[in-house]
C-alpha cells in the first residue's frame, strides 16, 4: 500500500516568535537527515505560519489549524484558506475537537471548510473522535461515522486527504485507547471511506492516531496496519520529543 507516515505537530495555541528555534531544531535534523522515515508537518498558530515556512526546509508541511469557508467578506478575525496557503500553508487541521467544541463546528461547518480548503489547494487534515460520555454509550462507530460521512466533501482526492482520529477523553490527558482499539476503530474509518470512495481511494488515505502521544509510546501505534502517523498536541511543542516521535516510526 505504501503509505508514507506523516508525523504531524498541532501546537495549538501556543508559539511565540521565541518558539521558532523549535522549528531551527526540526530543520537541523532533517538537514542531517536524522528525523526517521516519515513525512513531518508543523501546525503553528497562523500568525507563524510565515516565519514557520521560511524556519522548515521545503519538505516538512506547514498547516494550519482552521480556516473559513468563504474566500473574502466580512467575517471578523477570520482567515480564508487563499490567506492561510499564501502565508505559507500547505495544508490545514480541520474539524479538531476543540473547534467543534469551543466554536461549536458542526459536520456540516467542518465540510464547507474542506471545500474551501481544496479549492486553495490545501490538503486537509479532517478530525475525528468520539468524547468520554459517547464512548461509555458505546456510541463510538456511530459518532465516528457520522463525523466521517459528514466532514469530508466527495469531491476530495485522496492525496488531498488525511484523517486524524482523536478520541476527546485522550486528548493532553495521558490516557490512551488500547492498541487493539485503535486498530479496530482506525479499520473502520478505512472500510467507512471505502465504501463511499472506493478501496482504491481509502488505501491511499492517511489515518492519524491522535491524544497523548509521546515518545514513549509512539512506536507502539506506528506499528498498528491502519496507523498511518500521529497528530501530536503537547510533544510537538519541543523539538526534541517531537522528533524523538518521528525517529520512532
Ligand atoms: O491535535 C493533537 C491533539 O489534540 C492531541 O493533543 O496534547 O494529547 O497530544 P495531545
Amino acid at each position: 500500500m505504501g503509505r508514507r507516515l506523516l508525523i504531524a505537530g498541532n501546537w495549538k495555541m501556543n508559539g511565540l516568535r521565541a518558539e521558532l528555534a523549535e522549528l531551527d531544531a526540526i530543520a537541523a535534523a532533517v538537514a542531517s537527515q536524522d528525523t526517521g522515515p516519515g513525512e513531518l508537518l508543523v501546525a503553528p498558530p497562523a500568525t507563524l505560519l510565515a516565519a514557520a515556512r521560511e524556519h522548515l526546509p521545503s519538505d516538512v508541511s506547514v498547516a494550519a489549524q482552521t480556516c473559513h469557508h468563504n474566500t473574502r467578506g466580512p467575517h471578523t478575525g477570520d482567515l480564508s484558506a487563499h490567506m492561510l496557503q499564501e502565508a505559507g500553508a500547505d495544508s490545514v487541521i480541520l474539524g479538531h475537537s476543540e473547534r467543534r467544541t469551543d466554536h461549536r463546528e458542526s459536520d456540516e461547518d467542518v465540510c464547507a471548510r474542506a471545500q474551501a480548503a481544496l479549492a486553495a489547494g490545501l490538503r486537509t487534515i479532517v478530525c475525528v473522535g468520539e468524547s468520554e460520555a459517547e464512548r461509555r454509550a458505546n456510541e463510538t462507530l456511530t459518532i465516528l461515522g457520522r463525523q466521517l460521512d459528514g466532514s469530508v466533501p466527495g469531491e476530495v482526492t485522496a492525496e488531498k486527504l488525511v484523517i486524524a482520529y482523536e478520541p476527546i477523553w485522550a486528548i493532553g490527558t495521558g490516557l490512551t485507547p488500547t492498541p487493539h482499539d485503535i486498530a479496530e476503530l482506525h479499520a473502520f474509518l478505512r472500510n467507512r471511506l471505502a465504501l463511499r470512495f472506493g478501496h482504491a481511494f481509502a488505501s491511499c488515505v492517511r489515518i492519524l492516531y491522535g491524544g497523548s502521544v509521546k515518545p514513549s509510546n509512539a512506536a507502539e501505534f506506528f506499528a498498528l496496519d491502519d496507523v498511518d502517523g500521529a497528530l501530536i498536541g503537547g510533544a510537538s511543542l519541543k523539538a526534541t520529543d517531537f522528533l524523538a516521535i518521528a525517529r520512532s516510526a
